[in-house]
């Protein structure tokens, strides 16, 4: 079967790290840009009700704004408490400087 990519974003939209929030087919995705690569997580904490699009990039990680739990972007693992779940990661890729993800 093959994969379905879909347009997210203008890559020149999300900044070294920083974050960008979007809403895909009504799933809501937080992009962020790590050493010239883009990557994207479902743009919810799993400890509460947070916007990762919100929250601070630093070494990596990204830093919920609410109880600043720490979440690896590359792979949405945990890093930090209280967050102790992993947040689903989407494959992405870079196609005529868009953003694209599968979901
Ligand atoms: S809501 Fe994100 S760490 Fe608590």
């Amino acid at each position: 079967m093959t994969e379905a990519w879909y347009d997210a974003a203008a890559a020149a939209d999300i900044a070294e790290d920083e974050a960008l929030g979007v809403t895909l087919l009504g799933v809501p995705i937080a992009l962020f840009r790590l050493d010239g690569e883009v990557f994207a997580l479902h743009d919810q904490c799993p400890h509460g009700q947070a916007l990762l699009s919100e929250g601070f990039v630093e070494n990596g990680c990204v830093e919920c704004p609410l109880h600043q739990g720490l979440v690896d972007i590359r792979s949405g693992a945990p890093r930090s408490p209280p967050i102790i779940d992993p947040v689903r990661a989407y494959p992405t890729r870079i196609v005529d400087g868009r953003v694209q993800i599968v979901l």
